[in-house]
């Protein structure tokens, strides 16, 4: 059979995962060995005309923006972040956190405007400098990888703009959310080609998985 009688979606690891498993499930789009830590890097539905993809949540938009995977799910965030050319085609409510800027709690400083022309850690460094641009204010921009909080507890930066879910991160490491930047949830998006080409089953998933989800 020709692949493109198959739908590809790219599934990120790490938060996410369970989440989308747990609802491709509900509309029937599971698969047996569908699983995070699974070191088969593609799994097929040979029934179900489905291969599934597990990549690092950043590398989301760029399999789909290639048509590497067909549609995908990835965080608001992350999309916007990466700047692809992907097509959003729902909101999966998911995964809700926001985007902000944070700093140690016992060095903040009275405005925002004070920490021009610091050091900022991110994952987030385009979301960053879109929003201080926005401010007027000129900073260094550090860009991380993950435990981005660690920077400022050490010296190396100011301050942070990453994600908050619960708040325990930034809790447990004293430090202070001084402002939001977005709010994001998960969204399903795919490729624009595929789209097209692919209209049937992407809408019949799209279609399917709008009635499990809450209104
Ligand atoms: C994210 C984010 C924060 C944390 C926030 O990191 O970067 O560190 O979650 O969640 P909380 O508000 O519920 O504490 P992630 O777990 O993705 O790991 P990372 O260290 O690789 O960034």
């Amino acid at each position: 059979m020709h692949d493109t009688d198959y739908l590809t979606i790219a599934l990120p690891k790490g938060k996410l995962f369970g989440l989308s498993t747990d609802l491709l499930a509900k509309v029937g789009r599971q698969t047996d060995g569908l699983h995070e830590k699974s070191r088969k890097l593609i799994i097929t539905n040979e029934r179900a005309r489905l291969k599934f993809i597990i990549t690092k949540t950043a590398d989301v938009p760029t399999y789909v923006e290639y048509g590497a995977a067909d549609i995908g799910v990835v965080g608001k965030d992350v999309i916007d972040e990466s700047g692809k050319d992907v097509y959003e085609l729902l909101d999966l409510g998911f995964g809700r956190c926001h985007l902000m800027m944070a700093v140690p709690k016992d060095k903040r400083r009275p405005r925002l405007e004070d920490y021009a022309h610091t050091r900022v850690a991110t994952k987030f460094p385009h979301l960053a400098e879109k929003f201080f641009v926005a401010h007027g204010m000129q900073m260094e921009y550090i860009k991380l990888n993950g435990s981005i909080e660690l920077a400022p507890i050490i010296g190396m930066s100011e301050s942070i703009v990453d994600i908050v879910e619960t708040g325990t991160t930034l809790r447990e490491n004293n430090l202070e959310e001084i402002v939001s930047i977005m709010d994001a949830t998960a969204r399903l998006i795919a490729n624009r080609v595929s789209y097209k080409l692919k209209f049937k089953q992407i809408n019949s998933l799209v279609d399917d998985l709008s009635k499990v989800l809450p209104a």
